[in-house]
């Protein structure tokens, strides 16, 4: 008998696409595979009709237009992109940026190497719980500040930031200020048009909204313009900002994705918000050492929907990963995953190393089960349990970490 699929609980690294989504895209792969830039004959029409229509879908989940939409590889590429592409154009007004300390790799890593070029860049810390005040990155702003990104939703812990209200007062200290938002985490659960307004670069990620792997977009505003100096030199694709040949299936799939999100994206959201609610009562109420990183400010602003950060006192999270092999969680970031460092997000909150090393972060999904949320839960207590109990007593748990 083939072993059963794990429980598929880190909808933060990935998300399956949607059979919806899919049955969209096929037709891409097959029989209509034009080149969307080729502008003379039926096969280019087709596609890139397919494209324009993608390109509206994702501009209306953003609240923009579809001239105001970059495809790109994913939020990595936007991410590198706006900052990258903000920092070049806009080299001659100054040379200070602003972002967050909670930030995912795609934009620290790139304020990194921004800082090396001769770039100064500020890191505004977070508060304890993981939320950062749109008064510390307003102050943190200075004559020489050029652009200020600061993430919508945090991929590990699921925090929610204020970027609508950053963005005003950063505008208030000057309107010549780009602001970007890296909404990959948020897209699709939040309702970017109010969370992200008066922001004037978002970047978008496909397959973190059931949508395929591989694509991902930049809204750019044009008024007023924000000016970008583009990674990519090429044919000129994307109004000269991200040149190559599009990847039309996968633009037609996070198009279809985005048109999902806009329709069911509300209820979709309070339904996971219940079987994440769920599981952290059945883990909860069985185990006692278990902390949720949401309690540590329980009325300081909300979360992503699906994500239950918890730590475990006594217990390694690497162990307890191990151990539920048929429950598939992460220790943070599976982007930054390769690295063994505790997480940055962790310790940006001021968490001890001991919280860091315990804790996991679940990420439940669209297509998760109310019997799957239990046999989860069920499985975490006895794995925690199993693994305590040999702590206890001193001998390594055989069963449990091979
Ligand atoms: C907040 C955030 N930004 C950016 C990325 C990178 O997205 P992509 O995989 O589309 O490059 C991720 C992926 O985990 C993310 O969580």
């Amino acid at each position: 008998m083939a072993a059963e699929r794990p429980i598929y609980l880190d909808n933060h690294a990935t998300t399956p696409a949607d059979d919806r989504v899919l049955s969209a895209m096929w037709p891409y792969f097959a029989h209509r595979f034009g080149n969307a830039a080729s502008k003379s004959h039926a096969f280019g029409w087709e596609a890139e009709a397919a494209v324009d229509a993608a390109r509206e879908r994702v501009a209306e989940l953003v609240g923009g237009s579809p001239a105001e939409i970059v495809f790109t590889s994913g939020a990595t590429e936007s991410n590198n992109l706006a900052l990258k592409g903000a920092a070049e154009a806009y080299r001659s007004r100054g040379n200070h940026i602003v972002t967050t300390a909670i930030e995912h790799k795609s934009v620290l890593d790139v304020t990194r190497r921004l800082e090396r070029q001769g770039f100064r860049v500020t890191y505004v810390s977070p508060n304890g719980a993981g939320r950062v005040s749109a008064e510390a990155v307003a102050d943190a702003v200075t004559d020489e500040t050029i652009l200020v990104s600061a993430m919508l939703a945090n991929n590990e812990i699921g925090t929610v930031q204020p970027v609508a209200d950053i963005a005003r007062a950063v505008k208030a200290r000057s309107s010549r200020i780009a602001v970007h938002t890296d909404a990959a985490q948020a897209a699709g659960s939040l309702d970017l048009p109010e969370r992200a307004a008066e922001v004037d670069l978002i970047s978008l990620s496909a397959h973190k909204m059931y949508g395929p792997k591989g694509v991902g977009a930049l809204w750019v505003r044009r008024r007023p313009k924000i000016r970008l100096a583009p990674l990519v030199d090429g044919g000129g694709h994307e109004r000269g900002l991200r040149s190559g040949t599009l990847p039309v299936p996968l633009c037609v799939g996070f198009g279809a994705a985005c048109e999902i999100a806009g329709r069911e994206g509300e209820a979709d959201g309070r339904r996971v918000a219940a079987l994440r609610d769920r599981l952290r009562e059945a883990i909860l109420s069985r185990l006692s050492g278990v902390s949720s990183t949401a309690d540590l400010a329980p009325d300081d602003g909300e979360r992503l929907p699906g994500n239950l950060h918890l730590s475990f006192e006594g217990v390694d999270g690497e162990a307890l990963i191990l151990a539920l092999r048929d429950v598939a969680v992460s220790s943070g970031a599976a982007c930054a995953s390769a690295e063994a460092e505790p997480s940055h997000v962790m310790r940006a909150l001021g968490a001890s190393r001991d919280r860091i090393q315990s804790s996991i972060r679940f990420g439940v999904g669209r297509f998760n089960t109310e019997d799957e949320i239990d046999r989860a839960a069920r499985r975490v207590v006895s794995a925690v349990e199993t693994l305590r109990g040999a702590a206890a007593s001193g001998v390594p748990p055989r069963s449990v970490v091979s």
